[in-house]
């Protein structure tokens, strides 16, 4: 039986997270067989029994995770309990669950500790976790933790120490869950496993790249966290500046976790830094005002629930990054992510340079440039846009799109980001989760950039409607290099 074991203790196991992408993922792990000896405890403030507790993670997995079958064997796995945070007395209840149950299913003293809660309580249960005893069995510990990690360097520094006192580094797994997603694992495989673009992989051929995540949803519940955090430290940080360096890294020499986390490391060091005055230059902020969609009326975010009417917050960013290496030089890397957009879409854009000579000016179409598109989500495969001649012309040409879609190789919809990434965090697998060095790159890179911004206000806030396609400077940022943002839908 070569399957992990683990005991999960889910800290935060009344949350959304946990009923939304928890529960569910761990029932499909066991539906689909990968994991039989487990239990999982949740953990969590509100009084609640264990009956309780099995049959709110029923209610998730049957609402999220179209469960079927061995459903009441599932949640029999799960147990509850009802903790303090600041208790030494709480703790130690927790490890006689954890003890127990370990004998119950025989986990041989494989601990995952998932931090799923308010970001401030992290380091306090750590120490704790430790303090306790909690990480004194015989099998690995592992802490599994949710993001936000910081709201700058110097808190995420902090953080880290914290969480360094009770677990080593590779113990440690820091969930960026875009890192799970199916198509964000393929760029590393499209790029290295196709003769047709490592070659052109480079500032030669390549004459930008665009990253661009855009949400429908506004800021929903959220509202508390966000103003506190912006599109910058809730998307860029983290998700964009994982698929630049995903992007941009050279070939690791061997598809270890030690090997790409190096080569990522060295695509984020060569990030090229801004001082604070050139913020301005290469990044634009943008926050959604009122808009129409569908005939129905959107509040702007500053009209949301738990947000300053007069937030200064940004929703939307866009940016211009360049990575000063042989590879990049000249390339520059476009970003944007934006709440309350017309779309829901992710995806990257690598369009190459033009021909070095078009003979087919002359004609009425003119020459689209080459694109390669991986689709991330909503739907999940590769186009690639290429010209060819019109039929009944002579040389005429027309755009056509070579597409790949997932669905149809697969015929099913591939696994969600978090089945995944908890399957590696059983199987200590940490290649898709950030190490340290990249955490702490990508602060220092952003920090600049909030600093700008939170010491000025934006006047022109809002400045795009709910349901459009974002500010008018994210355009400008790109007609000034002579580009324009593809809009892939
Ligand atoms: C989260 C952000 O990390 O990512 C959210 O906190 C955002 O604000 C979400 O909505 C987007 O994730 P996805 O998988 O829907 O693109």
């Amino acid at each position: 039986n070569n399957k992990p074991t683990a005991l999960i203790m889910i800290f935060g196991a009344t949350g959304d997270l946990a009923k939304r992408k928890l529960f569910p993922s761990i029932y499909r792990l066991f539906q689909k067989e990968k994991i039989n000896k487990f239990a999982v405890v949740g953990v969590a403030r509100r009084s609640l029994t264990n009956e309780e507790f099995q049959s709110s993670v029923k209610d998730s997995i049957l609402t999220f995770g179209h469960a079927e079958e061995k459903v009441d064997e599932f949640i029999s796995h799960f147990q509850y309990h009802s903790h303090d945070v600041s208790s030494s007395e709480s703790y130690l209840q927790l490890k006689g669950i954890a003890e127990e149950l370990d004998g119950q299913y025989q986990l041989e003293g494989n601990r995952i500790f998932y931090l799923a809660m308010a970001p401030e309580f992290f380091g306090t249960i750590a120490e704790q976790i430790k303090a306790q005893g909690l990480t004194e069995s015989k099998g690995y510990k592992r802490l599994v933790i949710e993001k936000p990690f910081g709201h700058s360097f110097e808190t995420a520094q902090k953080l880290n120490e914290q969480i360094r006192t009770a677990f080593a580094e590779d113990e440690i797994y820091r969930i960026d869950h875009y890192l799970g997603k199916e198509m964000v694992q393929n760029i590393e495989v499209i790029r290295f496993s196709n003769a047709l673009f490592e070659p052109l992989w480079n500032n030669r051929y390549i004459s930008n790249i665009q990253v661009t995540s855009s949400e429908t949803l506004g800021v929903e519940e959220r509202g508390r966290y966000y103003e506190t955090s912006g599109a910058l430290r809730d998307m860029v940080q983290n998700h964009l500046l994982q698929m630049v360096a995903l992007l941009a890294m050279e070939p690791p020499i061997a598809l270890t976790t030690e090997e790409i986390r190096s080569e990522k490391v060295r695509a984020l060091r060569s990030l090229r830094p801004m001082k604070v005055d050139e913020v301005d230059k290469y990044f634009i902020r943008g926050q959604y005002g009122e808009g129409t969609v569908d005939e129905k009326t959107l509040p702007g975010y500053r009209n949301e629930h738990n947000v300053n009417p007069d937030s200064n917050t940004e929703t939307y960013v866009a940016g211009k990054l360049l990575i000063d290496n042989f590879r990049w030089a000249g390339v520059p890397f476009y970003i944007r992510t934006g709440k309350r957009m017309d779309v829901k879409s992710t995806n990257i854009v690598v369009q190459f340079k033009d021909i070095p000579m078009n003979l087919y000016y002359k004609t009425e179409e003119t020459l689209n440039p080459n694109l390669l598109v991986i689709n991330i989500q909503p739907d999940e495969g590769i186009t690639l846009y290429l010209n060819v001649k019109k039929s009944g012309t002579t040389s005429n040409t027309k755009p056509m799109k070579l597409t790949v879609s997932n669905k149809g190789i697969e015929h099913i919809n591939s696994p969600e980001a978090y089945e995944k990434l908890l399957f590696d965090s059983m199987r200590g697998d940490a290649t898709n989760f950030t190490h340290w060095d990249e955490v702490a790159l990508s602060w220092k890179f952003v920090d600049t950039i909030s600093n700008a911004w939170e010491h000025t206000k934006e006047e022109s806030f809002p400045n795009y409607a709910a349901g459009s396609t974002g500010p008018l400077a994210s355009d400008e940022l790109l007609a000034d290099d002579g580009h324009i943002w593809w809009q892939i839908k």
